[in-house]
């Protein structure tokens, strides 16, 4: 499998199998990593990190998975470069490309990010945009294959916002992968029937089930729940009224998992609101009265949440994608 010099910007551009390989390269890393191996991979290579939106685990992937591999990197937050304000995309890609050798962004609309590969050439990497959140994609789905032992045919429920990047990602993920993929959702928050179409395309090939539906009585016997923050980075806090009307009945909580199969794991991408530690979470306690939002505090510390081995993971599969594609 070669993916030098490729761009890593959305799982619709990879096959399952390179999807796979690079899971099977990360459990390596991860292993490696456990067994102190050092390796110097990408001595003398350098890797801007470009976030326009906020991060912890995206960052420290990248940072960390970075230095294990020998690379070094700069890092470039919301504020303090000249790009998007005094310098447009393609000028600041064309910059970027003569110095670096690999460029990540998080930030909005994926236009950016395929514009920043475009005109780089060199390989750039999707950190999350507003559309998907490929590198999470990985992750969770090592995370599903380390649990359970398979990912081909697993029956997995995505409750909550199903319009955003978590949710486009695992419609697009599971069908590349043959995934049981249950979307229960509000029809108004699922993902573009564009999106939806070409996924149900890509599943005829590899034998993924998609459904959406507004029916929770399809949690019935999943292995997997999964869900995502009700309002995202870059949406205006106006919205939270609606969308909590909109999602308080899709809340992963007691009830909802006893629906699921018994050994059913739950993830999450993080971070989450699953109590009133956070000044967004307490806000919201404050005008909304709910203490737990997507998921009740009770579920994520059960023994069925794994989200701390897959906020882990985030590390291994970034960095297997940094060097499948610059190594
Ligand atoms: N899951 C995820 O992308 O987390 P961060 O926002 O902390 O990077
Ligand atoms: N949908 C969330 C994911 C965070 C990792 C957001 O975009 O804020």
């Amino acid at each position: 499998m070669n993916l030098k010099n490729r761009n890593f910007l959305k799982l619709l551009d990879y096959s399952q199998e390179e999807i796979l390989y690079l899971i099977d390269l990360a459990e390596k890393l991860k292993e490696e990593k456990k067994q102190g191996i050092l390796r110097d991979d990408l001595k003398g290579k350098n890797v801007v990190l470009l976030f326009a939106k906020d991060s912890t685990r995206t960052r420290c992937a990248f940072e960390v998975a970075c230095q294990d591999l020998g690379a070094s990197t700069t890092y470039i937050g919301a504020s303090g470069s000249q790009m998007g304000k005094k310098e447009s995309i393609k000028d600041t890609a064309r910059v970027l490309g003569r110095m670096f050798d690999g460029i990540e962004y998080r930030g909005f609309e994926q236009s950016i990010v395929e514009e920043l590969a475009k005109y780089s050439s060199v390989p750039t990497w999707n950190g999350l945009t507003n559309e998907f959140h490929p590198t999470q994609m990985l992750a969770d789905f090592m995370t599903i294959k380390e649990k359970l032992g398979y990912i081909k045919g697993v029956k997995m429920a995505y409750l909550g916002d199903a319009r955003y990047n978590m949710g486009n990602s695992y419609l697009v993920t599971s069908a590349k992968l043959g995934v049981d993929l249950r979307i229960i959702a509000p029809k108004s928050l699922w993902p573009s029937q564009e999106l939806i179409d070409t996924c149900k395309e890509i599943a005829k090939t590899s034998g993924a089930k998609i459904t959406l539906t507004e029916d929770l009585k399809y949690v019935e016997g999943v292995n997997v729940v999964s869900t995502d923050v009700w309002v995202s980075m870059g949406e205006d806090s106006s919205v939270w009224e609606e969308r909590i009307n909109l999602l308080k009945k899709y809340q992963v909580n007691k009830e909802l998992m006893a629906k699921a199969d018994k050994d059913a794991i739950f993830i999450h991408c993080l971070p989450s609101f699953h109590n009133l530690e956070t000044t967004i979470g307490k806000e919201v306690y404050d005008k909304f009265g709910l203490n737990g939002l997507e998921v009740t505090d009770d579920v994520f510390e059960s023994d069925k949440s794994v989200v701390f081995d897959e906020a882990e993971n985030r590390l291994h599969t970034i960095k297997a994608v940094i060097l499948a594609t610059l190594g």
